[in-house]
């Protein structure tokens, strides 16, 4: 990409209010200081997004997109940063060049990566792939199914490193882990499936065996840097726009019961692959839907994870279906039962408290009286978390003709759970706040803050912050805070429309950033609590550096090496105490 200057950026954006521009797209209304609307990124009802004309920034409480003008722009318009800068500078008579086409950093792995599905590919229909056919026809995948997920095979012949040699680095083959250090091939005699990316880009691969029992049954490309398993779906490429009627997204376990039901026409199908459901995996799918169904294995296996995929939908504002099959999977449901079946099955999903229903009952012999009441009370507590109040009212009369209880009884213990529940409530909210905390655990959080206040204060902390600071040990969050120091220097100070500008460039950091501004801190903050922050990034860098030594220390046998690594961990420690 061309350079261009900053100064030329912030003065096309100084030209276009935040406000006309989202006007553009989203009815606003004045609240406060700020204007709200419904977030145009997320189905939204609540006008969950707010624009800043102080600050000349959009933000969403509840997806959390926030930015200036171009990322508004780009995201609507499905156009790249740089082009939003520019239809924006074409608006004022300006061509801005060099800002078409925003080269992806990873263009040439998705390249590699491009290459090697395709080497697959012909393995699969090349003599080689007899067996492989016959063992995908065996499972009733047709020759449309294997085109459409771009199935192929990787074979013993050690073929696909030398291919690919010729044209790239065996760096970087290792790197994407399709290479050994040897330059064989990591993939051997296993059915390939490609997987992808959010937005459709190929970044690895599940190799199923075929032909023996010997070896696990997958193996996945490990993690690169364009493969993290965390933060895609597999399918999900194909599946966010092909959300059937009720708008919703199915989750399945496997990549076969994904390909099966698309062979049914039901090609809303997502499978996080052999991990279990992340709080990242639901962000991911909310940002298209708000119903969203789980279809795990028939198995107890599937059931304890539908249970644990319900406890971290609890507190996400979705609706969620649940699926129970009587065959161990999607892909043998479908097979053994037929499509008409399963649509049944997955047009009428149960709802949660069906569900616990189900599940409280499993261990019950509903004929004993003492039983049945327990049953009853364990349902009513799960009631309470319930949030559609004709759920709770059709669910107590369910309960009441089906164990003859009288309704007003019902109703007494749902009324009494719900009033102590408010009361807990607080205590639980309290419990998911900590174990948020610890997820971001105490030192990414001071390191958060600190940035955060780095950000929205320069003028008071940046120079503080630089002079106290010891070392960030996260990579990302280092640069972050030697981008703010650098552009604080350069320019005097830091408008965050502008930085945004300046960031958008150096993907890594700027994803960091976009969580920081994303906090919602109060404004006021204390020399206390700046303070705090720092003494916790320098605590966590000296411990991690002494930790270091002592192992260093353990494995070191010259006295005159131990002595030297001693008094580098009394330093460190020295420094400890002088703070
Ligand atoms: P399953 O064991 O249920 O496999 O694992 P499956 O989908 O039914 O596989 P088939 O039908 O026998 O071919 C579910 C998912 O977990 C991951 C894969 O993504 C798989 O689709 N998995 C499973 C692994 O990554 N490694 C394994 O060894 C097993
Ligand atoms: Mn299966």
């Amino acid at each position: 990409m061309a350079y261009v200057d900053d100064a030329t950026i912030n003065a096309i954006r100084r030209r276009h209010p935040i406000k006309e521009i989202v006007e553009r797209y989203v009815t606003l209304t004045k609240k406060g200081n700020d204007y709200w609307g419904l977030c145009p990124f997320h189905p939204d009802n609540n006008a969950s997004m707010s624009v800043s004309t102080k600050l000349d920034m959009f933000q969403c409480f509840a997806c959390h997109k926030a930015g200036n003008i171009f990322n508004f722009i780009a995201d609507m318009e499905n156009i790249s940063y740089g082009e939003a800068i520019n239809l924006l500078a074409k608006e004022d008579g300006y061509y801005v060049s060099g800002l078409t086409k925003k080269q992806n950093p990873h263009a040439k792995d998705y390249e590699i990566m491009s290459l090697a599905g395709k080497f697959y590919q012909n393995n699969l229909n090349s003599a080689l792939g007899n067996n492989a056919i016959k063992y995908l026809e065996e499972r009733q995948i047709d020759r449309d199914t294997i085109k459409k997920f771009e199935i192929g095979l990787a074979t013993d012949k050690q073929a696909l490193t030398p291919f690919l040699l010729n044209k790239y680095d065996l760096n970087d083959l290792i790197e994407l882990g399709l290479s050994n250090d040897n330059s064989s091939d990591i993939f051997n005699n296993r059915i390939m499936i490609p997987i992808h990316d959010l937005n459709g880009n190929p970044i690895g691969f599940g190799g199923r065996i075929y032909q023996t029992r010997d070896s696990s049954k997958y193996v996945n490309t490990k993690a690169t840097r364009i493969f993290d398993k965390s933060k895609i779906l597999y399918n999900y490429h194909r599946a966010h726009n092909k959300l059937n009627k009720d708008n919703s997204i199915i989750i399945m376990e496997g990549y076969f019961d994904v390909i099966r039901a698309s062979t049914v026409g039901v090609n809303n199908c997502v499978a996080p692959m052999g991990t279990s459901l992340t709080k990242k995996h639901i962000q991911i799918l909310k940002k298209i839907t708000n119903n969203i169904i789980l279809c795990f294995d028939g198995d107890k296996a599937g059931r304890d994870a539908t249970v644990r995929a319900l406890e971290l939908l609890e507190d996400e504002s979705v609706n969620v279906g649940i699926i129970r099959l009587e065959e161990k999977d999607p892909d043998e449901f479908i097979i053994k039962r037929g499509k008409e079946e399963f649509l049944k099955k997955i047009n009428n999903p149960l709802s949660v408290i069906e569900f616990k229903m189900n599940l409280l009952k499993e261990d019950k012999n509903l004929n004993d009286t003492k039983e049945v009441s327990n049953y009853l009370d364990e349902i009513i507590r799960e009631l309470v978390k319930e949030k559609d109040s004709f759920m709770v009212t059709l669910t107590l009369k369910k309960l009441e003709r089906r164990f003859d209880v009288d309704y007003k009884i019902l109703e007494d213990r749902y009324n009494k759970y719900k009033k102590s529940n408010k009361k807990d409530s607080l205590s639980n909210n309290l419990k998911v706040n900590n174990t948020k905390k610890k997820l971001l655990n105490k030192y990414g959080q001071a390191t958060n803050n600190l940035l955060y206040y780095m950000t929205v204060s320069p003028h008071e902390i940046i120079d503080y912050a630089e002079k106290h600071v010891i070392m960030i040990m996260d990579s990302k969050k280092r640069r972050l805070f030697n981008e703010l120091i650098y552009y604080y220097h350069k320019y005097g100070t830091i408008i965050i429309a502008d930085l945004i500008s300046y960031l958008n460039t150096k993907t890594d950091v700027y994803d960091v950033f976009n969580e920081i501004i994303n906090m919602n801190l109060k404004k006021e903050y204390t020399k206390e609590e700046i303070d705090d922050y720092i003494k916790c990034v320098n605590d966590y860098y000296k411990i991690n550096k002494t930790d270091k030594l002592k192992l260093e220390l353990n494995t070191e046998t010259d006295p005159m090496k131990q002595a030297k690594i001693l008094m580098e961990i009394m330093k460190i420690r020295g420094v400890n105490n002088n703070d």
